[in-house]
């Protein structure tokens, strides 16, 4: 077996980088292993207009130089339009005219965390919608229905059938990534439609399942939306993504918190994976025997389906065994990375 895997320089399709000094303290993990992200808006408050995204976008390139760890890696942030009852179809326009906006995500209202000022009605994007599509903006989708009398196991599929199908019949034309899929139906949808939808699929979904949440008490270092599902669900999405099917790629939902939101009565969703990504991925490959389709899903669907150009350069794995700390960072902003205490078998030179 070969020693190290080189592949042309990935992107992540999906990550929270958060602001301030958490943002300074997540931003690196996701430069050194990355060189492009799409950027999740949902900052409080979220990230709406252009200014915004431009403002929040130079934030992001500050907190990469100041570490001189990514200081030269030339790290691209690609910025979202956060979706409201009240988007102006305007706005996004010109934030795609004038270099901003990649894309715009659509959160159902209270779905995850800060999405209180998402979308409580998909009627009322009809003037957005129609927009995007004439001028081919994509829209990322959390698809989960938000009603509290749908289990919370079947609020990925409830919404592809009640929402998002009908969405597509009304809007072909519309590009759509259904993001963080979890379900055996999410990838049977995605895979069964046109070359304008896809899905990206985190590393934690290919291979946790439900049961990691409760091993041994309750684990809220495995907890995020949309919920890890059944065996079987993983399953499908281990298939989905070392299909080599184009319409699947990588997008990590790195999604910080501080430890005190975390442990906490109520704590929040999100798995910090950004430190140990491609290591993560690499391990579920190896051991589906589809080493040699990695690259296309991390650093090829994604920039086709997006229609933007393939990274240059490369980057190398080496495979030997490294350890996952229990802990990254300081202090207060100390977190757990996900995999942590585990062995994992691969590693990213230069790291
Ligand atoms: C994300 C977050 O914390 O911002 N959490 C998560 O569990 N994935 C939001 C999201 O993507 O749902
Ligand atoms: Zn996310």
């Amino acid at each position: 077996m070969a020693d190290t895997l080189t592949l042309r320089r990935p992107d992540d399709w999906h990550v929270h980088l958060r602001d301030g000094a958490l943002l300074q303290a997540v931003a690196p993990a996701t430069a050194r292993q990355f060189a492009r992200a799409i950027v999740m808006p949902n900052l409080s408050p979220p990230v709406t207009t252009v200014a915004a995204a431009r403002a929040y976008r130079e934030r992001i390139l500050a907190a990469v130089a100041a570490d001189p760890a990514t200081a030269e890696s030339g790290f691209t942030p690609l910025m979202t339009a956060y979706l409201t009852d009240d988007t102006k179809p305007e706005e996004l326009e010109r934030g795609q005219t004038e270099g901003v906006f990649t894309a715009c995500k659509l959160y159902p209202a209270n779905a995850t965390t800060n999405s209180a000022a998402g979308v409580t009605d998909l009627a009322k994007l009809e003037r957005v919608f129609e927009t995007l599509e004439r001028i081919g903006l994509p829209l990322l989708i959390h698809g989960e229905v938000t009603d509290a009398e749908v289990d919370v196991f079947d609020r990925e599929a409830v919404f592809i059938e009640r929402h998002l199908a009908p969405l597509l019949q009304r809007h072909p034309g519309l590009k759509v990534v259904l993001e963080h899929i979890t379900t055996a139906e999410a990838a049977n949808f995605v895979r069964a439609g046109g070359p304008n939808l896809a899905a990206t699929i985190t590393p934690h979904h290919l291979h946790i399942n439900r049961n990691a949440l409760f091993r041994g008490g309750l684990r809220p270092d495995f907890y995020c939306l949309p919920v890890a599902k059944r065996e079987r669900h993983r399953r499908a999405l281990v298939v989905a993504a070392t299909s080599g099917d184009p319409a699947f790629f990588l997008g990590t939902d790195s999604a910080p918190h501080p430890r005190s939101s975390k442990e906490s009565a109520c704590g929040c969703a999100g798995i910090y994976n950004a430190p140990f990504a491609l290591e993560s991925y690499a391990a579920v490959f190896e051991q589906e025997g589809a080493l040699e389709r990695l690259e296309a899903f991390a650093s090829e669907h994604g920039p086709r389906f997006y229609g933007l150009p393939l990274n240059e350069g490369t980057i190398t794995l080496q495979r030997v065994d490294q350890l996952v700390p229990q802990r990254v960072g300081e202090g207060e902003l100390s977190l757990v990375p996900f995999h942590a205490g585990e062995l994992l078998g691969w590693r990213l030179a230069g790291g």
